[in-house]
């Protein structure tokens, strides 16, 4: 044994020591191409410009773009992509007197050419390997197409439905959302940055973008210090920790400072107290935008404050490129700060290896290969299927017969290619997607179809009802597929009322009206607010907007050849007016006890407190047991990990996938804890009448929170757990008293 662990030992001091050698070769390299560096090519290195113009038709944009990538005054580009562009591009940069050359980025945000769920779909899945591999897919379909970064993943904590960018994040608690984060950051750039097959990611928006005051894109954030450390740094502590080779910041203020001039966040947190090496980009125009945020007086005021604040690259502002060099000559700005700033830029382009090879990833027989390699379908379709959440199964509704004769498929998304894709779709042919109908068609290829849109996604008319009724009146089985369209959601999509577009609702309740069992899938980039439904549809899938397979996906689901295994990563509100609403919640000193006693109480008068569906919840077509919990230690020391296990059982009749999720609550402490915190979780697959052992551990860090003064603390005491299907549903209860 101990032979083992010296060796183990051993090893793991040499891989360091060859991390570390490694690391001051590069090093090196950095400095001796600074030496060679006027401050303008410096600062040329902190310059981002977008791309669209540059390969397109002539004008003075792309003459002025070109003229500065000539002259060295760029370090970088965004929305250059495909072999032929970034070579033409990388090329002219290596016409520069130092032949640096450029870093290609993109927003790469759930796949490049094969589309992925968006990623809170994605998130649903709980399914870290799924979601790894996504990524993975999206990496080599981006990188053998001349991309060598991805402005992804999100790592926002959002709890408020109505921000459209909920779609791009991984929902509301923290604990999944750094699981997911790290998987994604794992997943774009592998063990180790410099494959030919991944890309840098960038660990997005530092920090606090998703809770923008009102749900509204852009907004201000003012938030304690408590709320920032424990909820929405950690997904951004686990990306650094996964290795992401890049951060981006934020549009929103923090607590009066906007994220881009904001020391605090990036020289105090992320630089020093993580000691963080990447490097950090500003978000599109960033810096520019402290001017009306009324920070920044001008665009000189804008540059200076960014970069003492720690934002080493200029996306699209070009304060940096107009302004640095007289703010160094007028000694405002120190030269060591622009220096810092260009080496960690230096330092990624050699660990690419660019430098050795600056066309490295613009292989055009490569490009031809990976692009549309069918084994990336199964990727998609195998992510698609785990993405989808079954809300409602009334009476067993689901899964349908595949000997189901007349189906009546209605609804304006039954055959919405462009709208399942969803938002930030920047490569794909939307053509290719696999709608519901064509999903349902292969599937039950002798049944007869009978397709009626009924309503548009927005319309105001009610003309199509009769047509979509009396589809249902002949129908054996009637299936709705309604939900928003892919622009309702994503950047700047922001939605004070986020209930069914148009008269869908009203759709419903006409075909509703007809006696006939309906099954409703909905389609969204958010939670969305549809009551009618939850209560007179007979089942419900939840399919976000799931990407290429997204039709075959829910098929499966729809008969049964999938045994659906999603569960909510964020709570769905029963109306706007619940917002923020989410399950990690405080006690308040007057707590509803009981739902029918609500005077003076933390209530609404008007609704319940409760969510209509819970952050956990989704439904499976087979049953599953708990029992047999144990515990390693009812009376732990602070420093000792405490397991705990429980045996899951499939009770049902067919194989199924469970989410098992842990919940721990602090009882007492000196700040105030949630009533329950997620702190494990596990997905298992069960054939029927099979068990397995499930333990979780909980280490001091999982026990410990952030006090506004003392930091990070850990305090003796009372520690409930619970163990459940979804936040709402806790199968099994106990506890124990940390010495
Ligand atoms: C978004 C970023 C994105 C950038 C580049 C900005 O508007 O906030 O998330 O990466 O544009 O496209």
């Amino acid at each position: 044994m101990n032979k083992i662990f010296s060796f183990i030992f051993l090893l793991t001091a040499f891989m360091a020591s060859q991390g570390h050698a490694q690391r001051k070769a590069i090093e090196q390299r950095v400095d001796s191409v600074m030496k060679l560096m006027t401050l303008p090519e410096k600062i040329g290195q902190l310059n981002q410009y977008s791309g669209r113009e540059v390969t397109g038709p002539s004008s003075d944009r792309k003459n002025y773009l070109l003229n500065d990538i000539k002259n060295g005054m760029v370090g970088s580009m965004l929305n250059v992509k495909g072999v032929k562009d970034t070579r033409e591009i990388q090329a002219i940069a290596l016409q520069s007197r130092l032949k640096i050359p450029l870093l290609f980025s993109l927003d790469v945000i759930h796949g490049y050419k094969t589309v992925f769920p968006i990623p809170l779909a994605e998130s649903a899945s709980w399914d870290l390997s799924i979601i790894r591999k996504s990524a993975e897919v999206a990496a080599e379909e981006s990188a053998a197409s001349g991309i060598h970064w991805t402005f992804a993943p999100m790592v926002d904590i959002a709890r408020d439905p109505r921000w459209g960018r909920v779609m791009e994040g991984a929902g509301e608690d923290t604990y999944l959302g750094s699981q997911i984060a790290r998987a994604r950051v794992l997943g774009f750039q592998g063990d180790k940055l410099g494959s030919v097959d991944r890309i840098m990611a960038c660990a997005k928006h530092f920090a606090a973008y998703g809770a923008s005051m009102a749900g509204r894109d852009y907004n201000p954030v003012d938030m304690s210090r408590q709320q920032l450390h424990e909820i929405y740094l950690p997904p951004f502590k686990a990306a650094t920790d996964a290795g992401v080779a890049t951060f981006m910041n934020s549009f929103n203020t923090l607590n009066g400072i906007p994220a881009t001039g904001n020391s605090y966040l990036q020289r105090d947190i992320l630089k020093k107290q993580w000691n963080y090496k990447g490097f950090v980009v500003s978000d599109w125009a960033s810096i520019k935008e402290m001017t009306p945020w009324g920070f920044a007086k001008n665009l000189s005021e804008a540059a200076e404050k960014a970069i003492i604040a720690g934002s080493d690259m200029d996306m699209e502002s070009e304060a940096y490129k107009k302004e640095l060099e007289k703010l160094v000559n007028n000694g405002k700005v120190d030269v060591k700060i622009i220096d810092e700033a260009v080496k960690r830029i230096l330092y990624k382009k050699f660990e690419l290896g660019l430098f050795d090879n600056p066309y490295r990833f613009s292989d055009e027989k490569r490009e031809q290969k990976v692009m549309n390699d069918p084994k990336y379908k199964e990727v998609a379709k195998s992510a698609a299927q785990r993405s989808i959440v079954l809300l409602k199964n009334a009476n067993n509704t689901l899964p349908l017969s595949k000997a189901t004769n007349n189906i009546a498929l209605i609804g304006p998304l039954v055959n919405a290619k462009r709208d399942q894709a969803g938002s930030w779709v920047v490569y794909a042919d939307t053509a290719n997607m696999v709608s519901v109908y064509e999903g349902v068609k292969q599937k039950v290829k002798a049944a007869k179809l009978n397709v009626v849109e009924g309503t548009a996604i927005t319309d105001t008319s009610t003309a199509g009802f009769k047509d979509a009724v009396n589809a249902a009146k002949n129908a054996d089985a009637v299936v709705m597929v309604l939900g928003e369209n892919w622009d309702m959601s994503g950047e700047a999509k922001s939605r004070t009322d986020i209930s069914l577009p148009g008269k869908q609702e009203e759709l419903f309740n006409a075909v509703k009206a007809t006696g006939k069992p309906v099954i409703v899938v909905l389609m969204a980039g958010r939670p969305l607010v549809f009551n009618s439904i939850v209560e007179e549809a007979d089942a419900i899938v939840y399919a976000w907007f799931l990407g290429d397979q997204g039709g075959n996906a829910i098929a499966d689901v729809l008969f049964g050849d999938y045994n659906p295994s999603g569960k909510l990563p964020i709570s769905f509100p029963r109306n706007v007016g619940q917002i923020p609403i989410f399950y990690n919640f405080y006690n308040t000193g007057r707590p509803v006890t009981k739902p029918t006693d609500i005077r003076y109480k933390s209530a609404y008068i008007d609704a319940p407190n409760d969510p209509q569906y819970a952050f956990g919840h989704g439904l499976s077509y087979t049953t599953f047991s708990y029992s047999d919990l144990k515990l390693s230690s009812t009376n732990p020391q602070k420093n000792e990990n405490v397991k705990v296990s429980f045996k899951l059982t499939n009770t049902g009749k067919v194989i199924g996938e469970e989410v098992a999720q842990l919940y721990m609550q602090d009882t007492f402490a000196s700040v105030v804890r949630p009533v329950k915190e997620l702190k494990d979780f596990a997905k298992v697959t069960l054939k029927p009448g099979e068990s397995k052992e499930i333990t979780f551990e909980l280490t001091p860090e999982k026990l410990s929170f952030y006090h506004e003064e003392k930091g990070w603390m850990i305090e003796p005491g009372e520690f409930r757990l619970m163990i459940g299907t979804a936040s709402n549903d806790i199968k099994l209860k106990t506890s124990f008293e940390l010495k």
